[in-house]
C-alpha cells in the first residue's frame, strides 16, 4: 500500500469530480433513430420497444421541430411501409414519391437546420426482408450496388444530408460516391456503416419496421461477431471509396470496435444503440430492476469514453430533455 496515493482524493466532491471528468456527453453528440410509417396515424406503438413509436409524416414534422429546438443535430429514419408496396427487388425503395423522399421533405420543411440521415438498403421494401436483390438463396452483390446507387441518389435529390449505406455489399461506397458526384451532390455526406455485424440485437427493429418474416439470416453479407481485424478493412476500403464517416453497429456490445477504429483512422467514428440494446433497458426498468434513466445515460456516456464521435440512438430526445 502506498498510503500517499489515494484516488479518492479527487473524487471527494462534485466540484473535483468534475474537474477530473475525462469525457462528457452533450446533445451534440446525439442522433435521434426515429420510425416513419405510411400508415401510422398519427402515431403506432413498437411492441418491443416501449417509449418508441412509428410516426405519420404529420408527426415526423412536429417530432423535428422538436429535436431541433432540443438542440439535436440529426434525425436518422427508418420506413415502414404499407406491405402491399413489397416486392422481391425492394422497387418501392427506387420511389421519389415514396415514404423516406417524402419524409426527407417533411423535416426540411419543418426544420430546415435539422441534418437527415438515411439508411441505404432494401431491407424495409423487400417482402423477403433481406438488404439486397436475393438470386436463388444468394444475395447478388453488383446488382444490389446497381439499385443501391439509385436509392442514395433518390435520397439525395429529396434533400437528404447523409446517406447511410446499411447494406454490407462490397464496393457500394465508391459507386454511390461516384454517382453522387456526377449527379452535382457534391456535399452530400456518406455515413458508412461499415463494421456492420450479423447481430441478434436488430430483433425488435424487424418488428418497428415490419420485416419480421426474414428468409435465413443475414451471415453472409454482414460481419461475424468474432471478427476484429476484418472491421479495419472494410473501414480501410470505405475511407478510401470516399466515405466521410463510419459506423460501428450494434453499439454497447461492440465498443472494443469503436475503440479499435477511433484509435486507428482519422475519421469520425459513430456507434449505433440499437433496437436489442433499447430494448433491453426498457425492460429491466419497466421491472424496476434497473434505474433506466441512469442507465440509459450511462450506455451513452460509454460510447464517447470508447471514442466515439456520436450515437445513433432511440433515446436521443429523452437525453437531450436530460441534458438541457
Ligand atoms: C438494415 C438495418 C437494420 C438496422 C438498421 N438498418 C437491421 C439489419 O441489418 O438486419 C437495425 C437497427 C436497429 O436494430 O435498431 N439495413
Amino acid at each position: 500500500m502506498y498510503p500517499n496515493t489515494r484516488l479518492r482524493r479527487t473524487r471527494q466532491a462534485d466540484w473535483s469530480r468534475r474537474l477530473v471528468r475525462e469525457n462528457s456527453l452533450s446533445v451534440n453528440d446525439l442522433i435521434w433513430s426515429v420510425v416513419v410509417s405510411d400508415t401510422a396515424d398519427p402515431v403506432e406503438p413498437v411492441a418491443a420497444m416501449p417509449g418508441v413509436e412509428r410516426l405519420s409524416l404529420a408527426a415526423l414534422a412536429k417530432a423535428a421541430k422538436e429535436a431541433h429546438a432540443l438542440g439535436i443535430p440529426a434525425i436518422a429514419i427508418f420506413p415502414h411501409i404499407d406491405p402491399a408496396k413489397k416486392d422481391d427487388a425492394g422497387s418501392e425503395a427506387l420511389n421519389p414519391d415514396g415514404l423516406v423522399p417524402n419524409a426527407i421533405r417533411t423535416i426540411k420543411d419543418a426544420a430546415p437546420d435539422l441534418g437527415v440521415v438515411c439508411d441505404v438498403a432494401l431491407d424495409p421494401f423487400t417482402t423477403h426482408g433481406h438488404d439486397g436483390i436475393l438470386q436463388g438463396d444468394r444475395i447478388a452483390n453488383d446488382e444490389t450496388v446497381e439499385r443501391l446507387i439509385e436509392q442514395a441518389l433518390v435520397q439525395a435529390d429529396a434533400g437528404c444530408d447523409v446517406v447511410a449505406p446499411s447494406d454490407m455489399m462490397d464496393g457500394r461506397i465508391g459507386a454511390i460516391r461516384e454517382a453522387l458526384e456526377g449527379e452535382g451532390h457534391h456535399d452530400t455526406m456518406i455515413l458508412s456503416y461499415a463494421a456492420k455485424y450479423a447481430s441478434g440485437f436488430y430483433g425488435p427493429y424487424r418488428e418497428a419496421i415490419g420485416s419480421a418474416a426474414l428468409k435465413g439470416d443475414k451471415q453472409t453479407y454482414q460481419m461475424d461477431p468474432s471478427n476484429r481485424d476484418e472491421c479495419l478493412r472494410e473501414v480501410e476500403l470505405d475511407i478510401a471509396e470516399g466515405a466521410d464517416m463510419v459506423m460501428v453497429k450494434p453499439g454497447l456490445p461492440y465498443l472494443d470496435i469503436v475503440r479499435a477504429l477511433s484509435d486507428t483512422f482519422p475519421v469520425p467514428v459513430y456507434a449505433f444503440q440499437v433496437s436489442g440494446e433499447y430494448a433491453m433497458i426498457e425492460a429491466a426498468a419497466a421491472n424496476g430492476w434497473i434505474d433506466g434513466e441512469r442507465v440509459m445515460m450511462e450506455s451513452l456516456l460509454a460510447f464517447k469514453r470508447a471514442g466515439a464521435a456520436g450515437v445513433v440512438t432511440y433515446f436521443a430526445r429523452r437525453a437531450a430533455r436530460k441534458l438541457g
